[in-house]
């Protein structure tokens, strides 16, 4: 691994709080996504509509579990979801090893069953080099690095610890997701899979992509606007191998991921993973 955790005063690491890049304690914190969400209903009210009429609406399940709600706001995207035996055929004899299953941030990680179906599409594909955009803290990461073959090497692209709070390309309050903390790849800093992996730092829209390239397998799961999903995407087709596949976290529950992989599914053979925010694609 390249780089050094930064230890607080205490010599220890503190845990990531979550806190957002705007700032703020936690009633501005309230106020500004009531605000928010104010005003996307009064732009886009249709949208509205179709994420929360499943929660809240007449029919919406009785579910008073934040996690498990989250699994009826997956109201968008046009792919047809496919179980991974039908994208995969065989991969139901695929052993996946999970690293660290419940070691995870509910709003920011992916949820266990989607890191194993990226550990078994990674068993199966066998990719010698790895891109991954958004580390957060490592969870998919180290995954990713325990079921790569042997001599493969992970890359792993966040925003820097020091980073100016200023993305690249506009992004609305909303979309602010940076884990600015100290604790970026935290999961797998100090364990036997360090060595396979090199964390990168930069802003998606203005990082190399080309120094370390060409690479097997991408995953993006970076900032989740439509504009960075399409400048990530055409960066990821650009660099990614001939045979080689991009995963999208987040499909079918962002409207802007989910938008930006359906264009791209116009263009190479794009499927959404059944029971999972995943979709793949095959340039
Ligand atoms: C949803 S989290 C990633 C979760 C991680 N893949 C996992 O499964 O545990 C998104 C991450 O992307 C990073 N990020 C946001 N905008 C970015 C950008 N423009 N370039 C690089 N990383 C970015 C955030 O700092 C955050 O750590």
């Amino acid at each position: 691994m390249v780089t050094e955790p930064t230890k607080t005063k205490g010599g220890t690491t503190a845990p990531w709080t979550g806190r957002r890049a705007g700032g703020g304690g936690r009633i501005a914190q309230l106020a500004k996504r009531i605000r928010n969400a104010m005003a996307k209903i009064a732009r886009n009210p249709v949208t509205a509509l179709r994420v929360l009429l499943p929660r809240y609406g007449p029919f919406a399940a009785k579910a008073p579990d934040a996690e498990f709600r989250r699994a009826i706001r997956w109201s968008f995207g046009d792919l047809k979801r496919e179980s991974l035996n039908a994208i995969f055929p065989g991969i139901e004899h695929i052993d996946v090893r999970v690293v660290r299953s419940y070691d995870r941030e509910p709003l920011l990680s992916m949820t266990p069953s989607e890191v194993l179906a990226v550990g078994a599409m990674v068993r199966v594909l066998k990719p010698e080099r790895i891109l991954e955009i958004g580390t957060f803290e490592g969870n998919t990461t180290v995954n990713l690095a325990a079921n790569a073959p042997s001599g493969a090497r992970v890359f792993t692209l966040d925003l820097p610890p020091d980073w100016g709070r200023r993305y690249e390309l506009d992004v609305p309050d909303i979309h602010f997701n940076a884990a600015t903390g100290n604790h970026t790849g935290r999961q797998f800093i100090d364990t036997p899979h360090a060595d396979g992996i090199t964390q990168l730092w930069g802003d998606s829209a203005a990082f190399d992509w080309d120094e370390h390239s060409p690479f097997d397998f991408i995953l993006i799961d970076g900032c989740h606007t439509y504009e960075y999903a399409v400048s990530d995407t055409r960066n990821a087709l650009r660099v990614l191998r001939p045979g080689g596949a991009i995963v999208w976290h987040d499909y079918g529950m962002l409207e802007d991921v989910s938008r930006a992989v359906d264009e791209c599914s116009r263009e190479i053979r794009a499927r959404a993973i059944r029971g999972t925010r995943l979709a793949v694609g095959f340039p």
